[in-house]
């Protein structure tokens, strides 16, 4: 049976019966519950509301009146409960298990950060109240940039941006503003072929025009190649390090050096500083502009929907084009500079106020329960995960660089060869292991990519379970059980879904059929 929506309903088919061939009169399978879409167990014409008619008032619209039903489903307080506990309980997340998903660094969320975000003094305070009431949470933020500042070896830090990807804009924007007053009109950014989707893309949006420079055999930036692109044109290099192969950019100095020698700015993605966090100060590096994704290396939540936030470093060169709002000390206190007035440099304002207070207060207290020392930690049991599982793997996967690594391990799909079984197929078996697959076909600098991040926060236990997941799948692959992969995920609550009409013909909306 087909929902509304035209997914499948009826659990009771044969593909999902469950093992002993029982069916159920609720189509429920034990305690894995079929859900609909809240509109379809709502009624528009309930409510789980007691409300009070309106009273009749004098419209102030000017005409301009609602000319058809809004369509509300209307539940119960319980139903709705029910609804998306129900929900919740299909998805995976950190909380549940590992989560492998490379360049993206699902660590542990510490329930010390929410318990510290949810004081009512942080928690209720809005961005437009009186700044003297508020102290305290400017404070706060002030802690943070200095930490930030600090840990990159930075002099400036931009707050406000609410994600890497923002973060790549500031840091563009920044850059493009010092570039206008030195009255340079330079129009290409350089990145390499492993850089994340979002560098091109932020390039792009920031109007330059996108270079590709090669990585080398051993997986790291082309340096002849580089040296070769450089030119009067070419306005920044964004690179990540450690790169998106997992690997440590050996030449960075030079990179950095040769880019200023050519003219051009340094921006550095610091969605990876994960690895390198009270080890390696990335302005030690020359580095000019580098986002740092707080969900990622600081804990706060991410994945299922949670708040981002990309502060940006910058160096001496870019700090006076850093966006407004920012926090200085005054002379009665913290106060916030809104506006760009007089002679001030910065290229202006990204976000309404000023970047995800919730973020900021989680990261800070990350780093303060951690201390120096304990990031440094961090980056070490990061590092020294990721090397057990490549050296774990290697036997029997192939690795696409030769180690060591630093915080994520690369295979490739060589040792599926032959097998009838892809990387997609890999990852979808994964699912059925009870493991949240790894980042697949990124890089795209090598063939069916499977990229794997173990965090910090997985004990020797839980990782080991986690290898011995693999290597089962490996073995079956390569005896040629290829069944219980093409088809996989057999036991998750939806099946091997179309990922290319998912994504080239999204159903994003609920549409009412007669
Ligand atoms: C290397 C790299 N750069 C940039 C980003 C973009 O960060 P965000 O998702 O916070 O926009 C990511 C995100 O995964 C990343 O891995």
């Amino acid at each position: 049976m087909m929902n509304k929506q035209g997914r499948p309903t009826d659990i009771n088919t044969a593909a999902n019966l469950s093992p002993g061939g029982v069916t159920t009169h609720t189509g429920n399978r034990g305690l894995e519950q079929d859900e609909l879409l809240i509109y379809e167990i709502g009624d528009t014409q309930r409510t789980g509301v007691d409300l009070e008619d309106l009273p009749v008032f004098e419209s102030r619209l000017g005409g301009i009146t609602r000319d058809n039903e809004i369509g509300l489903a209307g539940l119960s307080e319980p139903e709705v409960m029910r609804h998306y506990t129900r929900l919740s309980r299909k998805n995976y997340a950190i909380d549940m298990g590992l989560y492998p998903l490379g360049s993206c660094t699902m660590k542990h969320n510490p329930r010390i950060n929410e318990k510290v975000a949810r004081l009512p003094g942080l928690a209720d305070i809005h961005p437009l109240q009186p700044i003297s009431t508020v102290q305290g949470a400017l404070d706060l933020m002030d802690r943070l940039a200095h930490w930030l500042k600090t840990l990159t070896g930075m002099p400036a830090v931009a707050m406000s941006p609410k994600a890497g990807a923002h973060g790549e804009l500031c840091g563009l924007m920044a850059i493009r503003s010092a570039l206008d007053k030195r009255g340079e009109n330079r129009t290409i950014v350089l990145a390499p072929e492993s850089a994340h989707g979002t560098n091109p893309a932020t390039a792009a949006l920031c109007g330059y025009k996108v270079k590709s420079i090669p990585a080398n055999k051993a997986g790291r930036v082309d340096l002849p190649a580089l040296k070769a692109a450089l030119g009067p044109d070419v306005a920044a290099i964004m690179l990540t390090n450690p790169n998106t192969c997992g690997l440590f950019e050996r030449d960075i100095i030079e990179i950095a050096d040769a880019v200023h020698a050519a003219g051009g700015y340094f921006y550095c993605d610091g969605a990876n500083f994960n690895a390198i966090v009270g080890k390696v100060r990335p302005g030690d590096l020359g580095v000019d502009a580098m986002h740092i994704n707080l969900h990622k290396t600081f804990s706060t939540p991410h994945g299922g929907g949670g708040p981002g936030a990309g502060p940006v470093v910058l160096s001496e060169a870019l700090a006076p084009f850093a966006p407004v709002p920012y926090v200085i000390h005054g002379k009665d206190g913290f106060e916030m500079v809104e506006h760009v007035t007089g002679g001030a440099e910065s290229f202006g304002r990204m976000t309404a106020f000023h970047g995800q207070m919730g973020m900021n207060i989680r990261a800070l207290a990350f780093m303060m329960s951690h201390g120096s020392d304990g990031l440094a930690r961090v980056a070490e049991d990061s590092v020294l995960n990721a090397n057990y599982v490549m050296a774990s793997l290697q036997d029997i996967m192939t690795l696409s660089f030769e180690g060591p690594c630093m915080h994520e391990c690369l295979f490739d799909d060589r040792f599926l060869e032959g097998t009838g079984v892809t990387t997609l197929d890999f990852a979808k078996a994964m699912i059925d292991e009870g493991y949240h697959p790894m980042t697949m076909y990124f890089p795209l600098v090598v063939n069916g990519a499977m990229l794997i991040e173990p965090t910090e926060s997985e004990s020797k236990q839980s990782v080991d379970q986690f290898i011995g997941a693999l290597r089962h799948l490996v073995t079956q692959a390569k005896l040629g059980n290829s069944a219980l992969f093409t088809g996989a995920p057999y036991l998750a609550p939806l099946k091997r879904l179309d990922e290319t009409l998912a994504a080239r013909n999204p159903v994003l909306r609920w549409r009412k059929t007669d």
